[in-house]
């Protein structure tokens, strides 16, 4: 795995996000209060895309159903943290984390770890 560049700095507001192909990876770049993250860019949910997504505090928030994600760890934060999956094992069966991908900020440029599975495409 390598450090790609995908941006610059300035390229993404805080609180903005912003779509990456990056060989066969569709990459989510987000600004959260300066704080830059990559996650995969399909949702766990229903496999569409986190274009657009709200981010708040730590959070991405799909704009399709609203499901939420930790924004450093992926995991599912909407509903998998409200509803008692246990008895609802359909919903159980939509829930999954996001993969996460690590983030250098390099001389105004936001580089992402990559992995070689992306790459080969
Ligand atoms: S596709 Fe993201 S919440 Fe349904």
């Amino acid at each position: 795995m390598s450090y790609v560049t995908l941006a610059r700095v300035e390229e993404i507001s805080p609180g903005q996000t912003r779509m990456v192909q990056v060989g066969s990876c569709l990459i989510l770049l987000v600004n959260d209060l300066g704080e830059f993250y990559a996650l995969q860019g399909l949702c766990g949910h229903q496999n569409l895309p986190l274009t657009g997504s709200k981010v708040w505090q730590g959070v991405l928030d799909c704009p399709w159903h609203h499901f939420q994600y930790d924004l450093r760890t992926g995991e599912n934060l909407y509903p998998k943290r409200i509803y008692p999956l246990n008895a609802l094992p359909k919903l159980r069966e939509q829930i999954s984390s996001l993969r996460t991908y690590p983030v250098q900020i390099v001389d105004g440029k936001v580089q992402v770890r990559v992995p070689e599975s992306c790459e080969l495409g």
